[in-house]
């Protein structure tokens, strides 16, 4: 599998498995056979509530000679409540515990948005922190103190702009290693791809088939899927790929790792041989050509200006 090397000096793969709304039993069954058919990466996340499941499937693996621990490269992520310094650790801990692991290759901020100690989800602004009180480079600080204790081994961030990556760079004086974050056809965040390309932060693209499966808080009216997009139906067809593969292929292309989610065999299987494709040079310009923009993970109420962004729009 091909990898590429982070800013730390380790490795990421290229390709890997989402775990986002696999049900429990889903994680456990999608974890085994993508670690039997030969993928070696896995994101997950405190928040998914299922890494009990994926720890089992990962773990279970490992005792049945099918992987090694060091051949396998675990995401997690720190959740929003757990971001004032004196809970990162019991957060990283705690995902430990369920993964049934001693460390995870790469730990992430999964969201530059921070709710007041034990608070799942805010149920109004007065459980948000807002981040002039709590920074995010103060988390980062603490996360980064995971890493000296041998808990992690990457840190990185997810759903960070550029303004939030200059901010927390600036006070950390630390380069995160991954920002994971929502990249396809209709969503290529070109500005962030070269800033981040620039200062050396990884990309890693979530949602790379349009994550069809959302919840329908996430659904907006009149969207519309990237997997059945035109462009992206014909020039797959002329790689010899379906759809999906294509977007796959795509985004490794690009020097993004990507990590699309699937809870069924065949598409489990159908995905991970979309990872030694050589895309085309006219494949490429093709779907570089796809002018239509749609971000399809937008919590919007998560968007509060002097809370959790400085003007009004998150994504800046
Ligand atoms: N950091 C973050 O904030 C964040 C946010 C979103 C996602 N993520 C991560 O990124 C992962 C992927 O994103 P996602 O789950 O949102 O969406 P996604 O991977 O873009 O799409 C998942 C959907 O595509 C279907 N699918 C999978 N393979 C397919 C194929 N070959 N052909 C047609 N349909 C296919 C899946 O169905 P089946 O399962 O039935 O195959 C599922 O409905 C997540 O699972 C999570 O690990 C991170």
């Amino acid at each position: 599998m091909k990898t590429f090397t982070l800013n730390d000096g380790n490795a990421i793969p290229a390709f890997g498995l989402g775990t986002w709304k696999s049900s429990e039993d889903d994680a456990y069954r999608a974890v085994k056979e993508a670690l039997r058919v030969g993928y070696n990466h896995i994101d997950g996340a405190w928040i998914y509530q299922n890494e009990d499941e994926v720890g089992r499937g990962i773990c279970e693996s490992i005792k049945e000679g099918i992987i090694k621990r060091e051949e396998v490269f675990v995401t997690s992520k720190l959740w929003n409540s757990f971001h004032a310094p004196e809970d990162v650790e019991k957060g990283c801990r705690e995902t430990l515990t369920k993964l049934g692991l001693e460390y995870v290759d790469l730990y992430l901020m999964h969201w530059p948005v921070a709710f007041r100690s034990g608070k799942l989800m805010p149920e109004g602004t007065e459980d948000f922190w807002p981040l002039s009180d709590l920074p995010l480079s103060k988390t980062f600080e603490a996360m980064l103190k995971l890493r000296d204790q041998g808990l992690v081994k990457s840190v990185g961030v997810s759903n960070f702009s550029i303004s939030k990556l200059e901010k927390m760079i600036a006070e950390s004086g630390v380069v995160p290693a991954v920002n994971q974050v929502e990249l396809h056809p209709y969503n290529p965040q070109e500005e962030l791809f070269s800033y981040c390309s620039d200062k050396g932060i990884h990309l890693t693209a979530y949602s790379p088939l349009g994550s069809g499966d959302r919840p329908k808080f996430l659904r907006h009216k009149g969207e519309s899927p990237v997997l059945e997009n035109e462009i992206v139906k014909v020039t797959a067809a002329e790689e010899g790929l379906t759809p999906a593969q294509l977007l796959i292929a795509w985004a490794i292309d690009r020097g993004t790792s990507v990590i699309p989610k699937s809870a069924n065999p065949g598409r489990i299987a159908e995905n991970l041989a979309a990872a030694s494709h050589t895309l085309s040079a006219k494949a490429r310009s093709a779907i570089n050509e796809i002018d239509t923009r749609f971000r399809y993970v937008d919590i919007k109420e998560w968007c509060l200006p002097g809370i959790t962004c400085e003007g009004d729009n998150f994504w800046v």
